[in-house]
């Protein structure tokens, strides 16, 4: 995986004529474009995308994880999908903060929902798990205005794992994703759902929490790990 990516990074020659190789006769011709082209997504961006998408429509809505964003992922093009460079916690977040503020910049009905995919995040399961909490105790704080707590985030991660509970247990998988994933989340929307919720009498947190842990049960584990083996390969 890590050969992989490295791989997938070293940019690949431009395929354009070139004035060197060309036949010396050929030398004199005007330049073709006075403008760079447009940067291209690497590979890399193609294949996190291309997996983050597959586990969307593969695991969360076949199992139905969220039902927070279930909508938006069922309509597509409502829901952003970004990829960060980012190699550490400080780069992530820069990055997490651009993305919160596009997302309130768009109308919820155009983009609901945002998956910030991290291919190259590289500092391990523990310092994601710190970012998580840095980030969500940020984010409640007063003084954090520039998202003014409209922004909830979602992690995931390919090797989240729930202390408490045995390594080998398919609720794991509730938290992990072929590649590192913020997914941001509209507060007023998870706030409509809650609502929404009470209003049947159901607290709905408490609601997809059960709901979550028997679908994962009822897959269970090794097909759940042969199924990421399958995500993170098409990556
Ligand atoms: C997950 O753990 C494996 C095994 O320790 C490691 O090789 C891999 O790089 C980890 N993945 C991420 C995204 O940190």
């Amino acid at each position: 995986m890590l050969l992989f990516i490295l791989a997938a990074v070293i940019p690949t020659p431009a395929p354009l004529p070139s004035l060197l190789t060309a036949a010396p006769a050929q030398r004199s011709f005007p330049p073709l474009a006075t403008t760079p082209p447009p940067a291209e997504p690497s590979a890399l961006d193609a294949a996190a995308v291309v997996s983050t998408r597959r586990w969307i429509s593969e695991v969360v809505i076949r199992l139905g994880l969220c039902p927070y964003a279930s909508d938006a992922f069922h309509s597509e093009g409502k829901v952003r999908y970004t990829v960060s460079h980012a190699g550490d916690k400080a780069q992530l977040i820069d990055d997490f903060f651009t993305e919160g503020l596009l997302l309130l910049h768009e109308a919820p009905e155009e983009v609901v929902t945002t998956m910030l995919v991290a291919p190259l995040y590289e500092e391990g399961i523990e310092e994601f798990y710190s970012l998580y909490e840095w980030l969500v105790d940020t984010l409640e704080d007063e003084g954090e205005t520039m998202l003014d707590n409209q922004i909830q985030p979602a992690f995931f991660h390919p090797n989240w794992t729930f202390s408490g509970i045995e390594p080998e247990s398919p609720l794991h998988f509730e938290k992990r994703a072929p590649y590192p994933v913020i997914n941001l989340l509209r507060r007023s929307q998870l706030d409509e759902v809650v609502k929404r919720g009470l209003k049947r009498g159901v607290v709905i947190n408490q609601q997809i929490a059960e709901h979550n842990a028997a679908v994962l049960e009822q897959e269970g584990f090794a097909r759940l790990k042969e199924c990421f083996r399958r995500l993170q390969e098409a990556g």
